[in-house]
Order: C-alpha cells, then sequence, then structure tokens
C-alpha cells in the first residue's frame, strides 16, 4: 500500500526521501514521486514504475529543496501512470496521500464548478484544490488544513508542503498509520518507523484523528476536535534492525530460513519450556467463562486464523466462528457478549480487518488482536494484544508472520483448553513439548532444498495446479495455493480433499499437478484415497508427507519427505513446504518474488 514520507531538513532532501522511500518498498507500489520547496516554489519529479526510475529522472533534474514529500503509490483511483502519481499539487501547495478520500467526487464537481482544474484521476488532488482553494480565500496554510480535514470521509494519511514556507509541514492521519521522527533541528515523518530508522530513533505516534504542524523545532499536534494535545516521544526499536537480506537472495527467503529463530522466539513468549505449561498473558477475561470464539482476518492471516478454529474447537471445546474480515463487517452477524473476538494482522493495519474490531467492540466482545506490529491500529483498539514477535516481514507474501501466527494460536487454544478443564496437565506438557520440537523440525527441512528447484521445473510449467488437505491441514492446502499464485502468477486452488469429488474433480488431467498435504494422522488414508482418485485421472501428484512414499500406493510426480512430529502442530510444519514451492517456482518464472505485481503488504483500504 501506499508510502508516504517527508523531511525538513538542513540540506537537499531529495536523495534522502528516496532512501527512505526505498524501506517501504515492502508495502507494494507501482510509481514514486517526490516534491520541494525549491526557492519558495514547489517542484516536484515523478515517475513510473520503481524507484530507480526516479532516481533516474531526479538524477537529469535534480532537486535542491530543503523540505520535501515523497510517495510510493499503489494505485486505487486511476491508473499507474506518470501522472496519477504523487505528489500531486497546485501552485500552493503539495500533498502525497495513503488511503482513499471517499467523497472525492463530491469534492471534485463543487471545485470544479469553482474553476479549479484537475490533472489526474485520483481522489487525493481533491484535497489539493480543497486546501488551494481555502488559501486563496485568505486563509493560512495551517487554517485552510484545518478546514480541509473537516471536509474529508475515508480514511488517510496525508502529508502536506506549502509553496513560500521552507519550515513548514502538516500531518493528518485518519484511519492510516503515522510516525513522526525527531532529528537535532530536523524533522521527518513516515508511514511507518522503518523507513526513518537511518534518520532517528526517536518517534511520535499520531493517534486516529491527530493532525501535526511540523516545523524544524516544533511540533504541535491536534486532536480531531481541533485541541492541542501531547503524544509522546517513544524509542523506536526499528532503528537497530538492518532491512536487508543478508546472504539471501530474496527477503522471503531470508523470512523462510528465519522461522526456526522467531517461532522459537514466539514460543517462548508464550511458554514455560521448563515446566512444560503455556504462559498466557491475561486477557483480561477469566478464559474458563468464554463460550464462543470468533476469529476475523484476511488472505494469509485469514488462513492462520482457520487452523486456529480446529484448534480451539478440538482442544478447548469452545465452538469457533470464523470469516474472513471483508466479509463479517457487513453481514451483521449476531454476537452476545461475553464472547472472546480474535483479530489476527501481520501488519495490524488491514482495513476489513480493523473495521470487523470496531464492530466486535460495539457488541461487547472482548477484543485480542495477534499481531506482528504491536503501535499498530489493531493492537491499539485491542483490549489484549498477543505480539507474534516475528520481526520486520518484508517480503509482500507473508511467511514467518504466518507460522509465528500459528505459534500464538496454538498457545491460545492450550491456555483455553486448559481453563476449561479440557486439557489436564499431562496433555499439555504434551503439547507444549510438540511445540517447542518445530524449530528443529524446521530447521531439518530448510537443510534440505534441492528437491523444490526439481519441483520447481514442474509447477513452473503448469497453468493450473490443485492443493488438497484435510482437516487441519486443509488451511495450510489453501495457504499453499495462494503463495503460489501471489508470487509465481500461475493459477492455483487450494481445496478440503474431501470436496474434491463434488465438482474440482472435473479439473483433473495429466496436465495438472495436485499437491498433496497429507501427514501420516487420522485423516491420512481418508486423503490418500482422494488422492488415488486423482491419479486415477491422470494428475501429477506431489505428495508432502512424512509417511513414505510407497504408502501413496499410486505414481508420483515428486514426494517432499516431512520430519515426523506430532499431530497438533503439523500446521506450522507442513506451511514450510508449501513456502518453499512457491519460492524456488517464483524464482525459476523470474518474477518479482518481493514485490508482486499489484500485491500490497499492508492493506489499509477496504
Ligand atoms: C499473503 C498475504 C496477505 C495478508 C493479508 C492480511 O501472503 O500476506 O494475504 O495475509 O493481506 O494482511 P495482515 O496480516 O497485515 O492483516
Amino acid at each position: 500500500m501506499c508510502g508516504i514520507v517527508g523531511i525538513l531538513g538542513s540540506k537537499p532532501v531529495a536523495i534522502d526521501l528516496i532512501d527512505a522511500l526505498r524501506r517501504l518498498e515492502y508495502r507494494g507500489y507501482d510509481s514514486a514521486g517526490v516534491a520541494t520547496v525549491e526557492n519558495g516554489h514547489l517542484e516536484r519529479r515523478r515517475a513510473e514504475g520503481k524507484l530507480r526510475n526516479l532516481e533516474t529522472r531526479l538524477s537529469k533534474e535534480p532537486l535542491e529543496g530543503h523540505t520535501g514529500i515523497g510517495h510510493t503509490r499503489w494505485a486505487t483511483h486511476g491508473k499507474p501512470i506518470e501522472r496519477n502519481a504523487h505528489p500531486h499539487m497546485s501552485d500552493k501547495v503539495s500533498v502525497v496521500h495513503n488511503g482513499i478520500i471517499e467523497n472525492y467526487r463530491d469534492l471534485k464537481a463543487e471545485l470544479t464548478a469553482k474553476g479549479h482544474t484537475f490533472a489526474s484521476d485520483t481522489d487525493t488532488e481533491a484535497v489539493v484544490h480543497l486546501i488551494t482553494d481555502a488559501m486563496q480565500h485568505g486563509c493560512t496554510p495551517v487554517e485552510a488544513v484545518r478546514r480541509s480535514l473537516d471536509r474529508l470521509a475515508g480514511a488517510f494519511a496525508l502529508a502536506i508542503i506549502f509553496a513560500g514556507h521552507d519550515d513548514l509541514m502538516i500531518a493528518a492521519r485518519q484511519g492510516s498509520p503515522l510516525a513522526i521522527g525527531h532529528g537535532d533541528g530536523e524533522m521527518y515523518l513516515g508511514s511507518d518507523a522503518i523507513a526513518l530508522a537511518p534518520f532517528t530513533d526517536r518517534i511520535t505516534y499520531l493517534d486516529e484523528g491527530d493532525w501535526a504542524v511540523i516545523k524544524r523545532r516544533s511540533l504541535e499536534i491536534y486532536d480531531r476536535s481541533g485541541k492541542r494535545v501531547e503524544r509522546p516521544i517513544v524509542k523506536s526499536a526499528a532503528s537497530a534492525l538492518l532491512v536487508d537480506k543478508g546472504n539471501h537472495r530474496h527477503f522471503m527467503a531470508k523470512e523462510i530460513h528465519e522461522q526456526p529463530e522467531v517461532i522459537s522466539h514466539t514460543l517462548s513468549n508464550y511458554l514455560d519450556m521448563g515446566e512444560g505449561r503455556v504462559n498466557f498473558p491475561d486477557l483480561g477475561v477469566d478464559l474458563s467463562q468464554i463460550l464462543r470464539v470468533s476469529i476475523s482476518a484476511c488472505g494469509t492471516a485469514y488462513y492462520a486464523g482457520l487452523v486456529g478454529k480446529y484448534w480451539i474447537e478440538r482442544y478447548a471445546r469452545i465452538p469457533v466462528e470464523i470469516d474472513v474480515a471483508s466479509e463479517f463487517r457487513y453481514r451483521e452477524a449476531p454476537m452476545s457478549p461475553g464472547g472472546l473476538a480474535v483479530f489476527v494482522s501481520q501488519s495490524g493495519e488491514t482495513a476489513d480487518t480493523l473495521a470487523t474490531l470496531r464492530y466486535a467492540k460495539e457488541h461487547g466482545q472482548r477484543i485480542a488482536s495477534i499481531v506482528n506490529v504491536r503501535t499498530s491500529t489493531i493492537a491499539r483498539e485491542s483490549h489484549a494484544v498477543l505480539p507474534i514477535l516475528a520481526g520486520p516481514e518484508i517480503g509482500v507474501a507473508s511467511t514467518k508472520a504466518f507460522t509465528c501466527q500459528l505459534a500464538v494460536l496454538a498457545c491460545l487454544a492450550i491456555a483455553l483448553g486448559r481453563a476449561r478443564g479440557h486439557i489436564d496437565t499431562a496433555k499439555e506438557r504434551e503439547l507444549v513439548q510438540a511445540l517447542v520440537e518445530v524449530p528443529r523440525h524446521i530447521s531439518a527441512m530448510l537443510r534440505d532444498e534441492d528437491k523444490y528447484v526439481d519441483l520447481a521445473h514442474t509447477l513452473s510449467k503448469a497453468s493450473d495446479v490443485i492443493y488438497l488437505g484435510r482437516g487441519i491441514n486443509y488451511p495450510i492446502a489453501l495457504e499453499g495455493a495462494l503463495k503460489l499464485k501471489e508470487i509465481s502468477y500461475i493459477h492455483a486452488e487450494g481445496y478440503a480433499a474431501g470436496e474434491l469429488k463434488h465438482g474440482p474433480i472435473a479439473l483433473i488431467d495429466e496436465k495438472v499437478p495436485v499437491v498433496v498435504v497429507t501427514p501420516a494422522d487420522e485423516l491420512f488414508d481418508k486423503t490418500i484415497s482422494n488422492m488415488q482418485e486423482v491419479a486415477a485421472r491422470g494428475g501429477q501428484i506431489v505428495m508432502i508427507s512424512n509417511a513414505d512414499a510407497d504408502h501413496a500406493g499410486c505414481k508420483l510426480a515428486a514426494y517432499i519427505p516431512v520430519p515426523d512430529a506430532h499431530p497438533f502442530t503439523n500446521p506450522l510444519i507442513y506451511a514450510v513446504p508449501v513456502q518453499l514451492m512457491a519460492y524456488h517456482t517464483a524464482v525459476q518464472m523470474g518474477t518479482d518474488v518481493d514485490q508482486p505485481r499489484n500485491l500490497a503488504k499492508s492493506v489499509t483500504v477496504e
């Protein structure tokens, strides 16, 4: 999703703006631009595509201003072409924006009638003309922004600079996060603290509805009602983090390989490994009294939640309702007070998940969020935050965040099961021990990647791939298909193995690889039967299992052995082969693995 940066500097800022934007590349974008105040007037450079195109433009036509804003755009309104790239500007004001101005059509009609000419197809340009109009009518920049903000509907973050004002930037947050960085006689603004890490670790986060008047040596923050407010300066850990790929070719590869370490880290936060017990944080409710759990999330995080449903229903015997957040938010689900509502989100900013959270809160639910970004909006609006501690995930396709989400959900299921009297001390010790062994099993699989390179030859030639799984491993089939399609652009679908006969089997022929996620658990024989049905129709079977290949009873196109593990932890372990399959296929196809086309890391629009 779009990234915003801004700098009030003591030297030309264009290069530093690009540096900061580079750290936001992971969010996904299709054009970029910067604008600065140049000897009192505004100048901008924009380019389609990657930041290197913008750098080329800047090397030919440099900007020298000491005050500037920058943007990476993920197109919502208007094609990803230079004309629609941010910053948008008039002779008075330049604006970068993340989010959607929902009433922009009305504003555009009103401003056009007043004589303003729009040069782009974006919603953002309405903000430019609204502020310009107010300034033409005698308002100061601050007054013009204040009045304009009152007219905007939607979820957005804005950064604004002004012609003739070298020491002024205004930022506003309504739905999309913004971080202000404090330097020494310099000030910074970014969509997150990672963007600002090269410059400062002293960060002030704007709260929902806040807007800020930023100068080199002062910061004034106002809340939605216009009241002056103080927000603390916190020390950000992001500065210490080196956002680089280490020895890996892609961030995604690095993040897949980090999983043993980060899962250990997550588990150590929720387990007392010595005692063999879950050490779960206080959710502010008596877990033994929870009669109903609802889970809501999007994409990969939703699949983590789906595994959570299987775990909680089976081990805690509590009914779990789950839905993708974009559906949950509008279907007016009845929620009797007293339930636990769990929201899973890597970024903590996903618009649909946030809207569902607010709905659940209004309906008297206890809100727990499983997030990677603890300062995120979802975390802040929750009664209890369960951090996944995965560290920054830069690859757009989620990998380590998924398995760390699973680790937290597994601990939650045990905590609920124990509280409800369905898990005794011995069972708890057994399940905790199973979790403790997960990083070792994943490490073993990561030592042996060659077979995925061979398999990628087969998958990269396919135009459709089907993934099958049963029970708690069905969500892993869904996640495997999502990973493959998002980074290799090969059409893939996941199905519950038992559903195959009810339609999807019509798709099978000798050109279709069918990936079967089938641990030797209580459902193994049933999945093997489904696999044989596929084999009988000529499908190329890729079996992922801890059972020997000869248990398949049919010819295999490939066999991916998996270590023997407790069935409870299989989703964590089987997630890794499906990630590696997708990764190596995408590498072989030469796609942009870390920033696949059309995708954004943080989806702050619905
Ligand atoms: C896929 C992927 C997405 C996200 C989804 C939710 O690899 O990463 O499907 O899982 O956009 O994002 P978060 O977890 O940030 O709410």
